[in-house]
């Protein structure tokens, strides 16, 4: 199949350089496992599971036979006073994943949509609670955490903001954790816990009261991965436990295996009240997000509303799609029986070490990573963010596909991977690095 070039106009692609793809297209035709194939018949592995979505490879029959079935049985209910059993068993399935308490789950269609849930859920609390002046939200410098007007406004990358009008009001920014010290430091860094302190100063700056959400990736994602230094989260969760500041998690990257445990959360010892969570959760199989909060979160705001009312004017015609529900449940049981995020913890000393040989490079200036996620960082040419985007090119050209963002390729193979695959993406990356 090979699309004529006007075939490729209507179509705008999202976060693309549409002019320069429309000239030069990269297409998939198929995918399975830890591949994919290109319309010109080559295989390309995977080296970051899609967009950090495939964690268990590409392509999972069990899946697909479960939404094939669903839309052949219930195709579609609202959720709106409605429902079907596979969203409660969705529900209740993430629940025993999450850390204890964070109980209760809404569901919505992307990453994007879930950080702009959670943070109507936290104004909404805070009204309940007779703090409606909490009005202030919290995120930090490079944060990404989708694209709805919510999500634009915390987030913390100026590319994606700088085009959209001054976008919701009261978003104060932390300053981000990626410092020298920590320079092509596996894992967590030792520099930089203090800088949680900034959240102190926003309290004593805007009130005592005023701050209704501190947004979090507990690893910083689609910047180019900022693992958080040492006792960073946990000075966070305490300035927050100290001023009644819910603390949200977004980990539509980290959550589902990719830290090595359900969500990062456990990994790092440090529980939030809010997590936002999709990508990962049906595998990318179907569009789906969720927020998952404490349950008293839930119970304050139903509490709040007169009885036989709606008690949260939120939702989506597709939250619990029958569709995504059934992707997600097959997914799940598939982490599950497969042991995948052991499987992630067990693969990712040899996947980190693989990565961290790339430094030797002369053109690398910074590595970072945890678990199955690392980002490798190389010098900018003569405008930031262009050879980023040559790399990508040239890797898929050469057989790798790799997220990057700016001047970082970030690597995120899915769980199911061999060491055999982690040397071969790092092999195709070496061999690309190497021509700076
Ligand atoms: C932390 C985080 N939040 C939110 C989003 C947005 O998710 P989506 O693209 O599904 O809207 C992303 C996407 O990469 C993300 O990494």
């Amino acid at each position: 199949m090979n699309l004529a070039a006007e075939t490729l106009e209507s179509h705008w692609l999202p976060f693309t350089d549409n002019r320069s793809f429309k000239r030069e297209p990269r297409l998939f035709v198929r995918a399975e496992g830890m591949y994919y194939w290109s319309e010109r018949g080559a295989k390309i592995i995977d080296g970051s599971s899609g967009l950090f979505t495939s964690a268990a490879g590409h392509c999972r029959p069990e899946i697909a036979r479960a939404v094939a079935t669903q839309l052949q049985t219930l195709d579609y209910t609202s959720s709106f006073s409605r429902g079907h059993a596979g969203a409660f068993e969705t529900a209740n399935r993430v629940a025993q994943l999450t850390p204890a308490g964070l109980d209760h789950v809404f569901f919505c269609n992307s990453g994007s949509e879930a950080v702009d849930t959670a943070i109507k859920i936290a104004f909404a609390y805070h009204l309940a609670r007779n703090e409606a002046q909490r009005t202030y939200l919290v995120s930090r410098e490079r944060a990404y955490h989708g694209v709805n007007i919510g999500g634009t406004s915390l987030s913390g990358m100026v590319k994606n903001r700088e085009a959209f009008g001054a976008l919701i009001p009261g978003v104060l920014h932390l300053r981000h954790t990626q410092l020298p010290a920590n320079r092509c430091k596996p894992g967590m860094g030792d520099s930089g816990a203090e800088l949680a302190d900034d959240l102190l100063r926003f309290v004593q700056l805007v009130g005592e009261k005023r701050i209704a959400a501190v947004f979090i990736e507990p690893i910083a994602g689609s910047c180019g991965v900022l693992v958080p230094p040492r006792g960073y989260l946990e000075r966070i969760r305490e300035i927050c436990d100290r001023f009644g500041i819910l603390l949200v998690f977004d980990e539509v990257i980290c959550g589902f295996g990719r830290t090595g445990a359900p969500f990062a959360a456990q990994s790092f010892g440090v529980v939030p009240d809010v997590i936002t969570m999709a990508k990962a959760l049906t595998n990318g199989a179907q569009p789906m997000g969720g927020v998952a909060v404490r349950g008293d979160i839930y119970r304050t705001i139903l509490g709040a509303a007169p009885q036989g009312v709606t008690e949260f004017f939120h939702g989506y015609t597709y939250s619990a799609h029958p569709a995504a529900c059934a992707a997600a449940l097959a997914t799940l049981k598939i982490y599950e029986t497969e042991r995948l995020f052991q499987r992630a913890r067990e693969l990712s000393g040899y996947f980190q070490e693989a990565v961290f040989a790339l430094q030797d490079l002369p053109v690398i200036a910074d590595v970072r990573g945890y678990g199955m996620l690392a980002g490798v960082e190389v010098k900018p040419g003569k405008v930031p963010g262009a050879r980023g985007g040559e790399l990508q090119a040239k890797l898929f050209d050469r057989g790798l596909h790799v997220k990057t963002t700016g001047d970082v390729a970030i690597l995120a193979p899915a769980f199911i991977a061999a060491r055999a695959d982690v040397d071969q993406i790092c092999g195709i990356l070496r061999d690309a690095l190497r021509e700076y």
